[in-house]
């Protein structure tokens, strides 16, 4: 891959050789390597030689029509951007376009200052995504902390309370939404306290129908009930001297409530149909994505039992409150399928980076890695684009175009559309406000309020 980028490329598709010509002089001194087809078959065929970083492409030429060019060159190569060139430019093209993954669109006859300030500007761009991407790929070694990867201030500080709490605690008290990594966090726990030798058990109150809970959770005794035919072992003496995980704990009911509390308090436990305690050693970590603290009020949930276990709370934030960490994770993940499926993985490309920095992740980061474990699976290529994304990833986003514009409201897109249709209309208002479809006090109104474009 570094090979192909070492030596950067240019590819212009047009039937004008004018055009090409212009093309070629324009960007002699851009450090780029220029090569240009005079048709569609050719420029395939070069592209696929010499996986070019940036393509122009003519929207009409004999015998193809530009969208479906568009979608092979990205169909061949993912990785690589595209400028759509017309000289019947529109709004709703140019919009069209963005949508199916070009990455600009440029009316023809070319001005070649702007092609110039643009290639430069993509240039720059892909230099720190890759730049970016190595460092992430470096980060996520450095940014582990048992297993959970996070460098967001807010995981940092939760990463500063497991080292803490750790070595000391009796019962803690993990929150979050689902996907948050509850477990994850619980294992942390485990793994770095003086009980790390003796077993974790995981015992998810909701998954135990409550008749047989108590027995679960503190063994029963031969005879206790119909159906006990031998004596049992439960969840507390099993872990002795290690942790026991209780997960769901909002799930338990109201009669195992308070006998949990009373382990946790006594350190003892009676098995099912025996009137005899029996001492345990061990260490209690409970997990909900539930309110404890409104099932309380609610009368559903032990207060006394609620303020013992949430003397220690790790809480976890959702992913959209850690966005920082996205892209580690997506490289964290990419790296873990990659190795799974033994597939030569090397990235994702800027537009399905963009769907995932704008999606809302409302299954945190279990949703991620599926996401990415399903998109791993899927693809052919070395490169995971936006067609390998589940829908309703691939739903959320605006349009696109360029730097940063994946984090901008929709009112700035507007304004920065505005801004270069007027650009390609010479500056016309009348004209502008005619393609936009809105009055030329709407066009002064957006244009008072545009903040500069870096590089444009
Ligand atoms: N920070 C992280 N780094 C790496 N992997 C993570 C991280 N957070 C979560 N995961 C992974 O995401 C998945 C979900 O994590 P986990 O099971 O700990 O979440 P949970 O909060 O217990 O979810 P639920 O409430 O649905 O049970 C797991 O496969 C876990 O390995
Ligand atoms: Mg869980």
């Amino acid at each position: 891959m570094e090979d192909l980028y070492s030596n950067p490329k240019l590819l212009a598709i047009d039937d004008e050789p004018e055009n090409l010509d212009l093309i070629k002089h324009a960007l002699c001194d851009s450090g780029l390597e220029v090569l240009t087809a005079e048709n569609t078959a050719k420029g395939l065929e070069l592209l696929r030689a010499t996986r070019p970083r940036i393509v122009l492409l003519a929207m009409r030429m004999r015998g193809a029509r530009g969208f479906e060019n568009l979608e092979s060159i990205l169909g061949i190569d993912p990785g690589t951007e595209v400028i759509l060139m017309t000289s019947h430019y529109t709004a709703e093209g140019a919009i069209e376009a963005v949508q199916k993954g070009a990455c600009d669109f440029f009316s023809k006859p070319l001005d070649a200052n702007q092609l110039r300030r643009r290639i430069s500007q993509l240039l720059w761009e892909a230099e720190e995504r890759r730049r970016t991407y190595r460092l992430d790929h470096e980060l996520v070694h450095a940014c582990q902390f048992e297993g959970i990867v996070a460098r967001s201030p807010i995981m940092l500080d939760v990463f500063a309370k497991i080292r803490r709490v750790a070595p000391h605690f009796g019962t803690v008290l993990v929150t979050g939404a689902t996907g948050t990594g509850k477990e994850l966090v619980a294992r942390a726990l485990h793994r770095l306290s003086p009980a790390s030798a003796s077993p974790f058990v995981v015992c998810n109150c909701s998954a135990i129908v409550e008749s047989l809970l108590e027995s679960e959770l503190f063994g029963h005794v031969k005879g206790a009930f119909t159906g006990a035919t031998q004596e049992k072992l439960g969840v507390f003496e099993y872990a002795n001297h290690g942790t026991v995980f209780l997960d769901e704990i909002g799930e338990l009911p109201l009669t195992a409530q308070s006998k949990l509390l009373r382990v946790l308090q006594n350190h003892e436990i009676q098995r099912v149909g025996s009137p005899a305690p029996r001492i345990v050693d061990v260490r209690v970590i409970a997990a909900t994505n539930r309110d404890l603290r409104s099932m309380v009020n609610e009368g559903t949930f032990r207060k006394d039992l609620y303020y013992r276990l949430a003397m220690i709370e790790v809480k976890l934030p959702g992913l959209a409150e850690r966005r920082e960490d996205l892209p580690l994770l997506e490289r964290y993940f990419l790296d873990k399928f990659a190795t799974e499926y033994k597939k030569p993985l090397s990235g994702m490309t800027r537009r399905a980076q963009t769907r995932l920095a704008n999606y809302s992740w409302p299954g945190n980061i279990r949703e991620l890695e599926n996401v990415i474990g399903n998109a791993c699976m899927m693809v052919d290529g070395p490169v995971i684009d936006v067609s390998d994304l589940p829908e309703e990833v691939r739903g959320q986003s605006g349009t696109v175009v360029g730097q940063d514009e994946s984090l901008i409201s929709l009112e700035e897109l507007q304004k920065r559309h505005a801004k270069r249709v007027l650009e390609r209309v010479g500056g016309n208002k009348s004209q502008a406000a005619e393609i936009l479809g809105v009055s030329r006090a709407t066009i002064y109104h957006l244009l008072a309020q545009t903040r500069p474009e870096n590089g444009a």
